[in-house]
């Protein structure tokens, strides 16, 4: 079991690592986590996501047009650049 745990959380590290992580994902880890799991049953997974559904999803939350309250305050700061950064992260993790 023990073993099991540290295989997962190193397989994520070495995923995360092959991904160049970006700094702004840490905003998302909490809920989406770093293999991009969600954590539980209202947290959409997001690994291996279509880079276009994400971004639309993300520009939709920045501008109120889909409405969550925890991605709403989230969303709303970030900029272009930073939505182009996490689009790549998420969308070329493997999703399994
Ligand atoms: C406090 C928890 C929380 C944090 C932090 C968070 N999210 Fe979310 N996110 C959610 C929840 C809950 C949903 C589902 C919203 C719904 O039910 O409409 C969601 C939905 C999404 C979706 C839409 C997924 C889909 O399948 O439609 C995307 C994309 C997304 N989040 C990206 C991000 C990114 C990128 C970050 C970091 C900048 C982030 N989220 C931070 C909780 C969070």
């Amino acid at each position: 079991m023990v073993a099991w745990l540290c295989l997962g959380a190193h397989v994520r590290i070495a995923n995360a690592q092959a991904n160049n992580l970006p700094a702004i994902v840490e905003i998302c880890t909490p809920c989406h986590g770093v293999d991009g799991t969600g954590g539980d049953v209202e947290k959409p997974n997001l690994a291996g996501q279509k880079s276009i559904y994400i971004r639309e999803q993300l520009l939709a939350f920045r501008s109120g047009k889909r409405k969550h309250p925890d991605m709403k305050s989230i969303a709303r700061d970030l900029s272009d650049r930073e939505i182009d950064q996490l689009v790549i992260y998420y969308s070329t993790l493997s999703p399994n």
